[in-house]
């Protein structure tokens, strides 16, 4: 089974990957945790690049960056795992570049699906979990989290995230592999709405 978490900054991604990860495994399920970009030695360098380049990046640099990278995690990692039965968790794929290089940045949505084909060879999540918070909430849990210095994509204001917001909520309606998550639920609740999911599954 092939899980994707996404939402905006803070939205309460990597928490909820944390604990459905440790429950799986408390099943005796062999899992792996993957984010994006990122988890291959590739990977790992083109996020360096991505979110903390000190010049500016042309968009469809920026997205075929994301999709070098999401390419090497698919075909080295995700793939792999999958055809041994591992079920595995990955913490932004394929509908992040929908969202912030397409509906953010205003890249042609075509051209970022066209991206994104190259990238997975079509390989979609069996679910994606999309967790839902307010432009505002995210700030707020950004600077409750006391974030000195914001990264590339952070730093990007916040018409951009509305504009990924948006993206986001266009996308889940036209997905059936999505379930759209309140983020402003406790941590908690949201799990158990995962799990019913997931179960449904195994
Ligand atoms: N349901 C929730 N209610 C309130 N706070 C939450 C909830 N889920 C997560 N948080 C808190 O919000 C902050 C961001 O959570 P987390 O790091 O999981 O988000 P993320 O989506 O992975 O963010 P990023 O995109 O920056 O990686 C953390 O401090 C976390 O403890
Ligand atoms: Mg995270």
């Amino acid at each position: 089974m092939f899980i994707s978490f996404e939402g905006i900054d803070g939205s309460g991604k990597s928490t909820q990957v944390d604990v459905v990860a440790e429950w799986l495994h408390s099943m005796g399920r062999e899992v792996l945790v993957v984010r994006e970009p990122g988890a291959t030695p590739l990977s790992e360098a083109v996020r360096g690049i991505l979110l903390d380049a000190p010049y500016s990046i042309d968009p469809t640099a920026e997205l075929l960056l994301f999709c070098a990278s999401r390419r090497q995690l698919v075909e080295t990692v995700i793939r792999p795992s999958l055809a041994a039965g591992t079920i595995v968790l990955c913490d932004r794929y394929a509908d992040s570049s929908t969202a912030y290089q397409g509906f953010g940045r205003g890249i042609p949505l075509e051209l970022v699906e066209q991206a994104n084909m190259l990238a997975t060879g079509g390989l979609q999540p069996d679910r994606t979990f999309y967790i839902d918070i307010s432009i505002e909430e995210s700030q707020r849990r950004a600077q409750r989290r006391g974030e000195q210095r914001l990264d590339r994509m952070e730093s990007a204001g916040a018409e951009f995230y509305d504009r990924v917001r948006t993206g986001y909520h266009a996308i889940a309606i036209h997905n059936e592999r999505f379930v759209r998550l309140d983020g402003t639920e406790p941590i908690q609740g949201i799990f158990e709405k995962i799990k019913d999911t997931i179960r449904q599954y195994l």
